[in-house]
């Protein structure tokens, strides 16, 4: 079901039930933090392995720090530039109580975030714990940007929080703060240029920590119909594709008639669009999804790289 009854989810939250709730980045499964039994649910429900750690989420940017004692400086100029905002840090864990291991994948470190949605903000203010939510999808499928993506995926087994569509589009920045320098685990919104602007450190590369990060898996953010990537035009017809039986998403408008197209105006509103023009190719039972990526700057890096992945499937 979906409703915009903020206190009946916070009583459910409290109750150890789901409930999944909007954010400017993507929509949230959630449950409480500190409750085992309620984020198993998550797992269970999301089909997700149990060692994926999870996002735990809060309105204050005071209280998301107070779970670790070794905040670093760099950490929180982080957190007073970006937060609330679609940006997630991952602290050493100091508050077993509040963050359940199971929230955590088991693993001694935590993920928090302070959303900006005014609807996310309102239902967290009036949760006295903090709620974990992976993106409301089930393992391997494409993020939800709309409540309603939420309960096709669900069915109606699941309150759903409702909060229009999702202003970003793609899931938060995740930084690692373990180290002495910030480091990128996914990218986001939030620039690895801004990052390295506001604090003055170099961001280090990729794979230096290890976690288990669904988003790294290679076949994630894939609809269930093939995705390809062009530069032009004419390639679509040298790969035997039917335009009138595809959709495609592309800044420019194109000279061949599609089933379905979408152009954005720009960068952010690609990247505003893209799941849920996945998600419409899909339910339009496309053949193919043609795809001429965005220019690498700003949230077209994030862009891209959910665009490499989906289309990794059916690279041939
Ligand atoms: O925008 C978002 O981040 C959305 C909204 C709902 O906040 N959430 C989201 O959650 O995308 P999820 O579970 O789909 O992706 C979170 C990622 C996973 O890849 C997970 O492995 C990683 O965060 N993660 C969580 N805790 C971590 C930790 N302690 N260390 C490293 N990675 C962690
Ligand atoms: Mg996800």
């Amino acid at each position: 079901m979906i409703t915009d009854d903020i206190d009946f989810c916070v009583e459910k939250l409290k109750a150890e039930e789901l409930v999944a709730f909007p954010t400017e980045t993507v929509f949230g499964l959630g449950a409480r933090a500190d409750s085992a039994k309620a984020i198993n649910k998550i797992f269970k429900t999301k089909s997700r392995p149990s060692s994926h750690p999870l996002i735990s989420h809060t309105h204050d940017i005071h209280k998301a720090l107070s779970v670790s004692k070794e905040v670093p400086q760099y950490a929180l100029q982080l957190a007073e530039k970006f937060w609330p905002g679609p940006m997630t840090l991952v602290l050493h864990c100091d508050d077993d109580k509040q963050i359940s291991s199971e929230a955590r994948g088991g693993h001694d470190s935590v993920a928090v975030r302070v959303p900006s949605h005014p609807v996310a903000q309102e239902l967290l203010s009036k949760c006295d714990f903090f709620v974990a939510a992976p993106s409301a999808n089930r393992f391997g499928r494409v993020s939800p940007t709309k409540s309603q993506h939420v309960q096709e995926e669900f069915a109606d087994e699941l309150i759903v929080l409702d909060g229009g569509q999702s202003q970003v589009g793609v899931e938060s920045t995740i930084i690692s703060c373990l180290e002495d320098k910030p480091q990128i685990l996914r990218t986001g919104k939030i620039t690895k240029e801004e990052i390295e602007t506001l604090t003055g450190l170099e961001v280090i590369s990729e794979g230096v920590i290890k976690v288990a990060a669904s988003g790294t898996l290679d076949n994630h953010y894939a609809p269930s119909i093939p995705v390809y990537l062009f530069d032009d035009e004419s390639e679509i017809v040298l790969k035997h594709l039917d335009p009138a039986k595809c959709a495609v998403i592309s800044l420019k408008e194109t000279n061949l008639i599609f089933a379905l197209e979408n152009n954005p105006k720009d960068v952010n509103e690609y990247a505003h669009e893209l799941y849920s023009f996945f998600r419409e190719a899909e339910q339009q039972d496309c053949q193919a999804i043609c795809v001429f990526p965005p220019p690498n700057i700003g949230i077209g890096v994030a862009v891209n790289e959910r665009l490499q992945k989906a289309s990794n499937t059916f690279k041939d």
